[in-house]
């Protein structure tokens, strides 16, 4: 059977000294369907790479006081490290200051100038450079450009022009006839209508009022326009008129050419008309996603409301922000992009759904079971069979949504089977099972089921975060058991042999504290923090651990709970009063699930007494009871091991 391939493309990036997250968000996506296609057995070759000519570059060089190539060369650098702190699997990464590229592009445009398409002659019009894009009187609004809404500038000069109008109706009869070539579909009506059908004018391919860029061979003072130079990465990437074609022969044509959505026209239009010309097939499908936009419009650099994917990913890291990416904005609309929602899917989907999922199964069965995984029974239950059943489908409803790259899709089908995990344990609760000693081989089955769901999560979740499924399989011993880690594996249940070691070495995502992250991000303690950090970096303390001035700071001392009562319509909630020592506080706790209000009449417990009063559902709170919370979710109060009075203070 011949190999499967599968060739898909980031757009090349103009070299800005900081990429942001919305560029992270194309790359992520093509990331995870890379990844994806090659979990399900195919051949992939996916491509990035940097545009690095033209004038708007030769123009942010000059500014900074350096030679172009320097000047993208130290740029491209940083580039390479923050995709590879996005675990971008790239194959290849396309330089087109690469010589590789330099002369793979000269042949393509002497090879159209020789055959006709390309020939000599006047421009005169209007040109916007930051978008390196031309337009014509009709297209400008106001005097500015249509895409970036900045003035645009009249140029004239001599120079090559591409026969456009030879291929625009052989362009427009591809695009009605393959509904699949411009998706979403809401694009392709805007390049037909806007585009195709007020006729096409040739096209300006060469530039000579600057010199950053690729000479054309055979005309001296001419550098080649730099969308006919960056398009052409597609294919100089894969060898295309150099001596070794073979990855052209394999790979081309691309499966999936991946933008957001103000470059597709260069990507259905110019680009097919290109490929048309130089007898090579068409791209199988161009995809233009949405924008990620914050309150202020289209993050960009110039808007001043860059969102730094380092510094996210140094506090949250990388495969929380891939997540957040792929799952919050179903992929083709425009989605804002906020801090805040970003911390809050990490605390829910993360850390509450997943991280509880996988805290509480290995916790349970290291308590109960020793840490070996226990021999599931014979006996299926209604709810087993329904866990299992959802596992084996999951894989092939997620397929469905990658196949038209719905991220979002795919991972709220993966989140079901979480979700549906979570809630097997609580309708089961095994530690009421594990009180019953003739329940053990129940209670040995559920705890089977969940770490072989969770062996099925972790397979799942791979194209999406690459390094949660190593540590999900690290605590069920099978990380180094790549039979139980493919895609073929998800269509057995029961792969993950009894009496495995099972370990909680680590909680997979802490749940955080979404207040003071908000105030890091927005810069508020940023620097207070730095100043903190480096004050506890230089006296070689480990993070986390504070001094003794710290704890000095807290006013815990022992109080005896005189009254307690339920707090109307807040289930969770109780209000006591609290006897210590010196005074009486009202205090409101959230253990009403816990302790029934007669039960804590009487009891001495440890609270902090000088916590900042509060309100609580309405009702002042002074100080706050301390106790413990264990991995299932339970809650013990603290107190001492003496009866001591009330107001004793612990130190
Ligand atoms: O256009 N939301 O490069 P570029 C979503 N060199 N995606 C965004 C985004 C945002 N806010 N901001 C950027 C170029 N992107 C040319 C391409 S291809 C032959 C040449 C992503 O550095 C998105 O993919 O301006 C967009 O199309 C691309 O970055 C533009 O990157």
């Amino acid at each position: 059977m011949p190999e499967k391939t599968f060739y898909i493309t980031t757009p090349i990036y103009y070299p800005s000294d900081r990429l942001h997250v919305g560029h992270s968000y194309t790359t992520v996506a093509a990331d995870a369907m890379a990844r994806f296609k090659r979990l399900t057995g195919y051949d992939v070759w996916f491509l990035t790479g940097t545009d690095e000519h033209g004038q708007k570059i030769q123009r942010s060089a000059d500014a900074a006081g350096k030679d172009p190539q320097l000047f993208v060369d130290e740029i491209v650098d940083w580039i390479k490290q923050l995709w590879a702190a996005l675990d971008i699997s790239y194959n290849d990464f396309i330089r087109t200051t690469e010589p590789r590229h330099r002369k793979a592009v000269q042949n393509i445009f002497s090879r159209l100038y020789e055959q006709g398409d390309i020939y000599k002659g006047r421009y005169e019009g209007l040109y916007c450079t930051p978008c390196e894009s031309f337009w014509t009187a009709r297209q400008v609004e106001d005097g500015n450009c249509p895409d970036c809404g900045r003035p645009v500038e009249m140029v004239s000069e001599e120079g090559y022009f591409f026969r456009m109008s030879r291929y625009a109706p052989r362009l427009l009869k591809h695009i009605q006839e393959n509904p699949q070539f411009i998706q979403p579909p809401s694009r392709k009506n805007e390049m037909i209508n806007n585009f195709l059908e007020p006729g096409l004018e040739d096209l300006c391919v060469s530039r000579s009022t600057f010199d950053w860029g690729i000479p054309i061979p055979f005309a001296p003072g001419n550098v080649v326009y730099v969308w006919l130079d960056a398009l052409s990465n597609y294919i100089t990437a894969l060898g295309y008129t150099s001596a070794d074609e073979t990855l052209m022969h394999k790979y081309w044509p691309a499966d999936v050419h991946l933008m957001a959505k103000e470059i597709v026209r260069f990507h259905t239009i110019y680009w097919p008309i290109f490929l048309m010309a130089l007898g090579l097939p068409l791209p199988k499908q161009v995809f233009g996603h949405g924008w990620l936009i914050l309150q202020e419009g289209k993050m960009s650099k110039s808007q001043g409301n860059v969102v730094d994917p380092m510094v996210l990913m140094e506090r949250y890291g990388s495969d929380s922000l891939r997540y957040f990416l792929l799952r919050e904005i179903p992929f083709g609309a425009d989605g804002v992009f906020s801090n805040e929602s970003m911390l809050q899917r990490i605390n829910t989907d993360l850390a509450n759904d997943l991280g509880n999922l996988q805290s509480r199964t290995v916790t349970m069965v290291e308590r109960y079971f020793e840490g070996q995984l226990p021999q599931p029974d014979s006996k299926e239950e209604e709810m087993d069979r329904e866990l299992k059943e959802l596992a084996l489908a999951t894989s092939a409803r997620i397929e469905e949504f990658m196949d038209k790259l719905q991220f979002s899709g795919a991972l709220e089908e993966l989140w079901m089977l979480v979700r549906r995990s979570n809630k097997y344990i609580d309708e089961n609760t095994p530690w009421a099972l594990a009180k019953d000693k003739g329940k053990r081989d129940r209670l040995g089955t559920v705890l089977y089921n969940l770490c072989e769901s969770l062996r099925f999560i972790g397979v799942l979740l791979l194209p999406y975060m690459p390094h949660t499924p190593q540590r999900i399989w690290r605590q069920l011993g099978m990380e180094h058991l790549p039979q139980l880690q493919s895609w073929e594996s998800l269509n057995r249940w029961g792969m993950l042999e009894p009496g495995t070691r099972i370990e909680r070495t680590e909680d997979l995502f802490p749940r955080l504290d979404i207040d003071k992250e908000l105030k890091v991000l927005f810069g508020d303690t940023r620097k207070e923090e730095e100043s903190q950090k480096e004050k506890k970096d230089s006296s070689a303390e480990k993070p986390g651990i504070i001094d003794i001035e710290d704890f000095a700071s807290l006013d815990i001392r022992v109080g005896e709970i005189l009254d307690a009562e339920p707090v109307p319509k807040a289930d969770k909630l109780l209000k006591m009063t609290v006897d210590l020592g010196k005074e009486q506080r009202q205090i409101i706790a959230g253990i009403a699930q816990f302790y029934k209000p007669q039960e804590l009449v009487g009891k001495k417990a440890l609270f902090v007494a000088n916590l900042k009063p509060a309100k609580i559902r309405g009702l002042l709170s002074e100080g706050m009871v301390m106790a413990a919370t264990d991995s299932e979710g339970r809650v013990a109060l603290t107190g001492v091991d003496k009866d001591f009075p009330p107001g004793s203070k612990i130190s």
